[in-house]
């Protein structure tokens, strides 16, 4: 499938550097708002056409765009890219408000046309062998555990600016990958309960050209989080980059077993079965280290496209991404007003890859 990429930034050479590798996806066009910095990203990759979002959206050949813009400006991408025909894969998240994600979702459905949403880390093997056990049963799913602390992404990005602002905060920005490995596990959530705070008003930007300056903190950067899903589990979940300790953890709890996942940002690791013990004793670990085995970000990609050849859904949908969109927007609004927030929308269960799946075969004819 021929894809057009709009936005060259940081996480371009990710994109760039995997799907150069998976033969199903064919990258011909980038684009930016800054243009130079697009061509620069076309030849670095060999890529053969580099202009404006306009130019790429305007490219006969793309059928599918993948859009790594900042946040504030995926559902415009996405809205003009299904206007002029394309499919659409996007960063997360889908969009910075209910209403923009559900116009995206809505101009997709009158098109005929298919919508694809990162974290595509949970189609990653480890956290598909994570999920796999899950569902091969742990005793009744009965917990989730998600926590991932740091002291945000200020040391190394240099525009760190979007990370505290609309579509930003650790809740939006690292949540996609824990909350849904845990949709995935446990099912839809149907309330929400947070506290939190911001524990700075302004923060400095430390790398890049705009070194030193100061910005405004515009949304929560410490969020804990109580969810309720409809299966009946309740999950915990704490986001926070206002943390000088490093800590992330996922774990999938029930009567039988603990499983602790892999890391969801990544796309193989370690993951732990915790057995509980059958008399008086140790408890049972065992121990799988999964290979990423190629998988890399743009196997969203490769999955939507296949399964649009192939006629089938794609498992990273749109509407998964609404619904943890949905869930990230309640807690913030949680921890800034306080009290439960109900969650309207809901998603129907996801099939896992099958064993063995591989972004790099060649199945597209
Ligand atoms: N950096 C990471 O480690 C990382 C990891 C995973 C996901 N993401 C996600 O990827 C997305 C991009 O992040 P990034 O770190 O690459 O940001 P970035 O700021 O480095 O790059 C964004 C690029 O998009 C361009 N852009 C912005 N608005 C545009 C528009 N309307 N039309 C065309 N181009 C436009 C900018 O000029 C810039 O080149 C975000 O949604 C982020 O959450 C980033």
């Amino acid at each position: 499938m021929r894809t057009g990429l709009i936005g060259a930034g940081n996480i371009s050479d990710q994109y760039l550097t995997h799907l150069a590798g998976y033969p199903d996806v064919e990258v011909v066009a980038v684009g930016d708002i800054d243009v130079e910095r697009a061509r620069a990203q076309a030849e670095k990759y060999g890529v053969p056409d580099a202009g404006t979002a306009q130019d790429v959206l305007a490219h006969p050949d793309v059928e599918l765009i993948v859009n790594l813009t900042v946040p504030t400006a995926h559902a415009d991408v996405d809205l003009m890219a299904l206007e002029a025909g394309k499919h659409i894969w996007s960063e997360k998240p889908l969009a910075t408000s209910l209403e923009a994600a559900r116009g995206v979702l809505d101009l997709a459905t009158r098109k005929g046309l298919r919508v694809g949403c990162a974290p595509d880390t949970v189609l990653g093997p480890g956290i598909q062998t994570t999920l796999r056990l899950v569902r091969e049963g742990i005793g009744g799913a009965v917990t989730g555990l998600a926590v991932m602390q740091n002291r945000g992404p200020d040391l190394w990005h240099p525009s760190i600016e979007f990370f505290y602002g609309p579509g930003g905060g650790p809740v939006l920005d690292i949540g996609p990958y824990y909350l849904t490995s845990l949709v995935l596990g446990l099912g839809p959530v149907t309330s929400v309960t947070a506290t939190g705070g911001r524990a700075r008003l302004e923060r400095t930007v430390h790398a890049g050209p705009r070194q030193g300056s100061v910005f405004p903190v515009e949304v929560p950067t410490h969020a804990e989080a109580l969810l309720t899903h409809a299966s009946g589990a309740t999950s915990t979940a704490i986001f926070s980059f206002d943390s000088s300790r490093t800590r992330r953890v996922l774990e999938f709890g029930g009567v039988d077993a603990t499983i602790e996942a892999s890391d969801p940002n990544t796309f193989g690791g370690r993951v732990t079965r915790h057995g509980a013990p059958v008399v008086r004793g140790e408890e049972i670990v065992e121990v799988v280290d999964v290979d990423p085995a190629g998988a890399g970000r743009g196997i969203g990609v490769v999955d939507m496209a296949r399964s649009i050849a192939a006629g089938t859904p794609h498992r990273a949908t749109g509407e998964l991404a609404y619904h943890v969109l949905e869930i990230m927007l309640a807690i913030n609004r949680a921890v800034d007003a306080g009290g439960t927030v109900g969650i309207d929308s809901t998603v129907a269960p996801v099939d896992l890859l099958p064993e063995g799946w591989s972004p790099t075969a060649a199945l597209v004819g």
